[in-house]
């Protein structure tokens, strides 16, 4: 089955096609250098960017793929998580092009997308099926949680962050040591130089039984310290040492914490056998490496998606989500009606 989808769910406007789940072609243009001047992601301005692309990007991965409207299917669309202002120029397109080649149209839940994501095949290389019931760890700028997906379309989010994202936290973090937006690849960058033990901060939420994940209290001890490193001056210039020193530091305190909690997780649901690690925090090799040592240890299988440009934001992935739906018998929405929703949860997604 051959799909086309459609994300522009924060500042990438993105349309990718997929064969089932062979991805025939996945266009993303970043708008993050319009962005970055504002330290982050400013909606209407990335509703006017997406506004101006989203042509140009639906026409150049149908080049890319050599079809026709004709062989297309679907059509696949972001109907949320995201920025609602962002979210709303890829459902109008979406509604247009459904509406225009007479094409079924399926809502996809952002999150089940980066889920999917690790189940995208590319180029000639073959990918295991899934293999049911799945654990994910969801990792991106706007979301940090722990999915169990029992079976096709049906997920259960067992713990999620209490307040800042994995993602928003590198972020802010970069902020902080006046490094550019996004964070999250610059803070890994100078944490491969740094010492992660030059400094001691607590593991958050290391003590509680729970699956839930917090950052907010990490960010701040981070602030505290490059305030007392800089000795209470804003205006001083931390050393390049002492920068790489404080995302090591970071980075080995957020990952840790996140580590504990899959643990946990893999504890209580014995019956799980396959890992997911998805979203944008995904790209992170030190992550990578540190989840593939609990995976052994555990006896689970870990699944990442195949290339780097799976694990931020794309559209194979949502065209992906939409075979996958479908195949769990996802019923098309009405194109007249369909509407963004900005704070749709992937268990709220769930296929009755
Ligand atoms: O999934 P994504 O592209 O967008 C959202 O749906 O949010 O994730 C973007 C997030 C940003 O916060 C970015 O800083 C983070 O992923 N990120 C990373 C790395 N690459 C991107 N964080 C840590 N290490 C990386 N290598
Ligand atoms: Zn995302």
């Amino acid at each position: 089955m051959i799909i086309l989808g459609i994300d522009t769910s924060c500042d990438e406007t993105s349309v990718g096609i997929t064969s089932d789940l062979r991805v025939l072609s996945n266009v993303v243009s970043s708008q993050v250098r319009f962005h970055q001047k504002f330290g982050g992601v400013v909606p209407f301005l990335a509703q006017r960017l997406h506004k101006e692309r989203i042509d140009q990007v639906v026409e150049l991965a149908l080049r890319r793929t050599n079809l026709t409207w004709k062989r297309i299917d679907a059509i696949a669309v972001t109907q949320g998580p995201g920025l609602a202002p962002a979210l709303e120029v890829g459902i109008q397109k979406a509604k247009e092009l459904a509406l225009a080649y007479k094409k079924p149209l399926y809502a996809v839940n952002h999150m089940a997308g980066h889920l999917t994501s690790c189940f995208l095949q590319v180029g000639s290389r073959s990918v295991s099926p899934p293999l049911y019931p799945i654990l994910a760890l969801l990792v991106s700028g706007g979301h940090t949680e722990l999915v169990i997906n029992s079976k096709p379309g049906h997920y259960q989010i067992i713990g999620q962050t209490l307040d800042d994202a994995l993602g928003e936290a590198y972020d802010k973090v970069a902020k902080m040591l006046g490094l550019g937006y996004p964070g999250g690849k610059l803070i890994a960058k100078l944490a491969e130089e740094g010492n992660p033990k030059a400094f001691s901060l607590p593991i958050p939420l290391q003590h509680r039984k729970d699956l839930n994940f917090s950052y907010s209290g990490l960010k701040n001890a981070v602030r505290l310290l490059v305030y007392d490193l800089k000795n209470g001056h804003h205006d001083i210039i931390l050393r390049q040492s002492e920068i790489q020193d404080v995302a090591a530091v970071f980075q080995d305190v957020a990952l840790d914490s996140a580590l504990l909690k899959v643990k946990r997780a893999l504890e209580e649901y014995p019956e799980v056998k396959f890992l997911l690690l998805a979203g944008g925090v995904a790209a992170n090799t030190v992550l990578r490496k540190k989840i593939r040592k609990v995976c052994k240890e555990k006896n689970v299988s870990l699944k990442v998606p195949s290339n780097l440009k799976l694990c931020t934001d794309n559209a194979a992935m949502i065209a992906g989500a939409a075979f996958l739906g479908i195949q769990a018998r996802q019923q098309p929405e009405k194109p007249q009606i369909i509407d963004r929703k900005p704070g749709w949860t992937i268990e709220e997604a769930s296929l009755s």
